[in-house]
């Protein structure tokens, strides 16, 4: 039900550093530095932590806000299988991660989502000059938080069919995580995954996390959606099947129960008549 896998800095760092060429049914991943990558004729450069938004994407080099060690398992779990078709990513940034999923999972639609009103040009360009404009859809100034807004999105964009893959690396805050979490995770279909991105932000060792709170002091780890999505699991494994931790990804997987959307999680989970709050 759970597995647990944490590979610890060092070994992400490590993993950064090797040159890594990983075969997959559309072409490979080529690392050229322990920060840059191609793939599929498309060039990315990663930023995270203080370099995240250092420079920007160019229609050359799509800037991505991940580590490398997300961009490998990302590759190594959806090369070469076709059942990511309908994908919706919040958090669209600077467009790198856009252009990654569909150059992973060639999905037959990809909804992403932010809140920045901001088209963001060389997204656009890639857009136009793969004629993706049946496949992606891009929707700018919308607030994750909007129950309302983002299923009325996913029901133009999908109809009925259910979702195949959500990803979330919008806000990461609890509350917005949480209500995108109750309005999107019911559409999924049985073993459809559910992947929040940074769920550990509130542990990160760097001074910019740890001292005097960290820079998001104010705001309740997003660790707490994290404790109630384990307590939902252990109460309802029809609804959450599976539940994958590893460096900053949660990965929770879709059962079969029959859901009306949105849910209500606190309602969902047992927790021995005790009521669930945000702890740290
Ligand atoms: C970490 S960046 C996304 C990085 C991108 N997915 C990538 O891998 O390159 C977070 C994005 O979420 C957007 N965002 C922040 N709060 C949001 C909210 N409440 N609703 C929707 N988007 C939000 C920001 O504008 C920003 O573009």
């Amino acid at each position: 039900l759970l597995a647990v896998n944490l590979p610890g800095n060092a070994n992400c760092l490590r993993l950064g550093r090797r040159r890594r060429d990983r075969a997959g049914a559309r072409g490979a991943i080529n690392w050229t530095s322990d920060h840059q990558f191609e793939l599929g004729g498309q060039r990315f450069a990663l930023e995270s932590g203080e370099t995240l938004g250092a420079t920007r994407s160019t229609t050359d080099r799509f800037v991505l806000g991940k580590v490398p060690s997300m961009v490998d398992r990302f590759v190594a779990q959806n090369s070469g299988r076709s059942d990511a078709r309908h994908v919706v990513e919040l958090g669209i940034f600077q467009g790198g991660s856009v252009a990654l999923i569909q150059e992973v999972c060639r999905p037959q639609r990809l909804v992403a989502i932010d809140l920045n009103p901001e088209p963001v040009a060389p997204l656009e360009a890639y857009i136009d000059g793969h004629g993706l404009r049946d496949v992606i859809r891009l929707y700018y100034g919308i607030d994750q938080a909007d129950r309302a807004r983002i299923a009325a999105i996913v029901a133009a964009e999908f109809g009925d069919a259910p979702l195949d893959l959500v990803i979330d690396d919008a806000s990461h805050f609890y509350q917005p995580t949480r209500s995108s979490f109750e309005t999107l995770f019911p559409l999924l279909r049985e073993g459809g995954r559910y992947v929040i991105e940074d769920w550990d932000w509130a542990h990160y060792p760097e001074e910019m996390w740890q001292s005097d709170g960290g820079m998001w002091a104010d705001e309740p780890a997003l660790t707490n959606l994290i404790l109630e999505l384990l307590m939902l699991a252990g109460t309802r494994p029809d609804i959450i099947s599976e539940i994958a931790i590893t460096r900053s990804l949660a990965e929770i997987s879709r059962g079969p129960a029959q859901l009306d959307a949105p849910i209500e999680l606190s309602r969902l989970y047992a927790a021995r008549g005790l009521e669930f709050r945000p702890i740290l």
